[in-house]
């Protein structure tokens, strides 16, 4: 019921986001619920979801005002999305990943850092977390051209913030899934990131002899993350041999079931760590290669420290080391041999940056992605879901967002929305 009495007196304001529809009816909520009590039959407003008759749609996000660990700074706050206007559409979440640069943007030690700010009417300025998920249009502005109702999208750029039951965007800020056949929430969710940054990186850094496919390789540590399952998949496709290393699991069998899920990917071969930094490694190189007569040619790195030395030193004169993440946190260390004798290339990549740079190759990569995907060519990753519903309380989300970063996980975080428009 006071619902209308503050449409009524912000009707003339452009509610955008509403931004300051929730302050308003939180400050105002006794005066006007009372003045109000006879104009309009009550909403539900025990802490459901509701979509008034002025076409305002109740949201929740997941923001934080402050850097820190997701558990202490992640707060669910609760605004109103108004029907959207021009070339405005309104979006209701369908999944979001949660992956490991989510959490370093969360903890302030990320490059890129979303502003804060008081659009959603936070009482702090504040970011939303999250940069990828899908996302499904239940309303369009009258000037939206290229979107229709139910169709999935995602956002063309990081940093808009992801991790949001609702939003309301400007149908230029989201690339549209163009065929969603036989594809899944997961899929569509989790193609932006991880997978986009496999293909950039082995298409864009090694000269590929392609008469040679099948006869060279590539080398990757974090081998069963989600750029390394997408890398060893796009090698399989792309004849490019991959030797794949992954950390030990508690007990052999389990390290023996890691190895052999990747192999079921197209892994050709699949090492510990262990075995990477011991003497026997450049043996197993050698048989792996016919002595040699395979090259390496790419190494992807997103571990660091004694890790990555030991991948640069397999690789072939005139090669790549791509360093992409740094999950060890331990700092890349190069024999200077390797640059003077071998003649190696080091260089970084970084998705976000490249995307902001490519958007028209980005859109072609997520359909190349897609495609592969509807063919069966690109399986699932495993995934731990946390279920987003609108009851769910804001610990349980900031939960699932911190056992981001521990290792040895069962699969990735992916909240899945399950509330209705
Ligand atoms: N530069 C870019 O554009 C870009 C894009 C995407 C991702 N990334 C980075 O790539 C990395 C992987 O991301 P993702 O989303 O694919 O990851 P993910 O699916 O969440 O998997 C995390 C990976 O990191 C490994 N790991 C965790 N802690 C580790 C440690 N202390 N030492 C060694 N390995 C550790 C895990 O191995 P265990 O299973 O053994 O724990 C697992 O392989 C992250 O650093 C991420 O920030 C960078």
């Amino acid at each position: 019921m006071f619902s209308r009495c503050v449409l009524q007196s912000t009707a003339k304001s452009s509610l955008i986001q509403a931004p300051f529809l929730q302050t308003r009816i939180s400050a105002l909520s006794s005066v006007t619920a009372h003045r109000c009590q006879n104009s309009i039959p009550s909403p539900r407003v025990d802490g459901r979801r509701y979509i008034s008759a002025y076409g305002y749609t109740q949201a929740k996000a997941l923001v934080y005002s402050r850097y820190g660990e997701p558990k202490d700074v992640l707060q669910l706050h609760k605004h109103s999305i108004s029907a959207p206007n021009g070339t405005q559409v309104n979006l209701r979440l369908i999944a979001a990943p949660l992956n490991p640069a989510d959490v370093n943007q969360i903890q302030g030690v990320y490059p890129s850092k979303p502003p804060f700010q008081t659009t959603l009417g936070t009482l702090e300025p504040s970011a939303i977390g999250g940069n990828e998920g899908a996302f499904e249009i239940i309303g369009t502005g009258s000037e939206v051209k290229r979107l229709s109702k139910g169709d999935w999208v995602i956002m063309k750029r990081t940093g808009q913030g992801t991790w949001r039951t609702h939003a309301q965007m400007d149908e230029s800020q989201l690339i549209k899934i163009e065929d969603q056949t036989g594809l899944s929430p997961l899929q569509v969710s989790t193609v932006s990131v991880n997978p986009v940054t496999a293909y950039r990186m082995i298409k864009d850094f090694c000269d590929w002899d392609w008469m040679r496919a099948g006869e060279e390789w590539l080398v990757q540590n974090g081998a069963n993350s989600g750029v390394g399952r997408a890398a060893i998949q796009l090698g399989r496709e792309w004849g490019i041999k991959t030797l794949n290393v992954v950390r030990e699991r508690q007990t052999p069998e389990e390290t023996e079931a890691l190895k052999q899920e990747l192999k079921d990917l197209g892994a050709t071969a699949v090492v510990t760590e262990a075995e990477l930094l011991s003497g026997e490694f450049r043996n197993i190189v050698k048989e792996l290669t016919r002595q040699g007569k395979e090259p390496i040619r790419l190494a992807l790195n997103c571990v660091g420290g004694k890790n990555a030395t030991a991948l640069a030193k397999v690789l072939a004169p005139g090669s790549h080391m791509v360093t992409y993440g740094a999950m060890s946190k331990q700092p890349v260390a190069l024999p200077s041999g390797l640059l003077i004798f071998k003649n190696l290339a080091f260089d970084g990549f970084w998705v976000s940056k490249w995307g902001d740079k490519n958007p028209h190759l980005k859109e072609n990569t997520i359909k190349d992605i897609l495609q592969l995907t509807r063919a069966g060519k690109f399986k699932d990753i495993p995934v731990e879901e946390a279920k987003w519903s609108w009851d769910t309380e804001a610990p349980e989300l900031a939960a699932a967002v911190q056992g981001t970063l521990s290792g040895y996980r069962g699969g990735k975080g992916l909240l899945k929305f399950e509330g209705d428009d």
